[in-house]
């Protein structure tokens, strides 16, 4: 029986993650997973209020987006129905597109950053992903990509705000490495070079990658 893992997706926007994660997906199908997929800020009313945040549609102070997040990713582990503990429990190897580092870098972007990591202690002591997967671009080439991609941009999306968001991620990996595993692939190649990359890496953690 294969072990079934809990895998996290970071990334400034539009670094790949939902790219990432669907070639992820299908090489772990391939292989005999079954894999579970989701994401933060989640489809639960906490994130709904996150997302109209986003979208303008509601004003909030970022301490209390901050508090927001914290509350959304507790009821992500803990949700008697759909939460990853549940996944886990029964069998799925889950990958979240965002996860604790996503407020590290976003929320500490504007309030600092030990408070952060402290109002999210309490579901990154619960459950740490086997694997932080950071996908690493450059500010300028995710605004290109974004731009390309839609008409509108969200709250977090300016050339200045990805900059410090990617600052934070850095800072943040820096100061957690000796607790949390944490990958970081050059996310400015082509997708196919990134997911040969980070299918080598679940193979280092003790995934079996080999079909049977
Ligand atoms: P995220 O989920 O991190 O916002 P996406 O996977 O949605 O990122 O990618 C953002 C945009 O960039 C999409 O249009 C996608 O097709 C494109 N893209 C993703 N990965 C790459 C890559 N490695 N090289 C070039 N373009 C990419
Ligand atoms: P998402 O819908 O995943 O956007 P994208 O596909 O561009 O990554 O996330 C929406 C926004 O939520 C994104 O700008 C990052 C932000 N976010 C935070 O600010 N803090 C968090 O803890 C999380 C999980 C996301």
């Amino acid at each position: 029986m294969k072990k079934n893992i809990f895998i996290a997706f970071e990334g400034i926007d539009g670094s790949g993650k939902s790219t990432q994660v669907k070639l992820l997906t299908d090489n772990l199908k391939k292989v005999g997973h079954k894999v579970y997929v989701t994401f933060e800020p989640t489809d639960s009313p906490i994130g709904s209020v996150i997302r109209n945040i986003f979208n303008h549609r509601i004003e909030a102070d970022h301490r209390t987006i901050a508090g927001l997040f914290v509350a959304d990713r507790l009821d992500h582990l803990l949700n008697k129905t759909n939460g990853i503990f549940k996944k886990l429990e029964e069998g799925y190897t889950v990958i979240t597109d965002r996860y604790n580092f996503s407020s590290y870098a976003y929320q500490g972007a504007h309030v600092p950053l030990d408070w952060v990591i402290e109002a999210n202690s309490l579901s990154a002591d619960l459950l740490r992903p086997d694997i932080n997967i950071f996908i690493d671009i450059s500010p300028d080439i995710s605004m290109e990509r974004l731009h390309n991609g839609r008409s509108s941009m969200e709250l977090y999306e300016t050339i200045e705000n990805l900059r410090n968001v990617k600052n934070k991620y850095m800072e943040a990996i820096e100061k957690l490495k000796f607790k949390e595993n944490i990958f970081i692939t050059d996310g400015n190649r082509s997708p196919d070079l990134i997911a040969a990359d980070i299918w080598k890496e679940i193979s280092v953690i003790g995934v079996s990658t080999n079909a049977h």
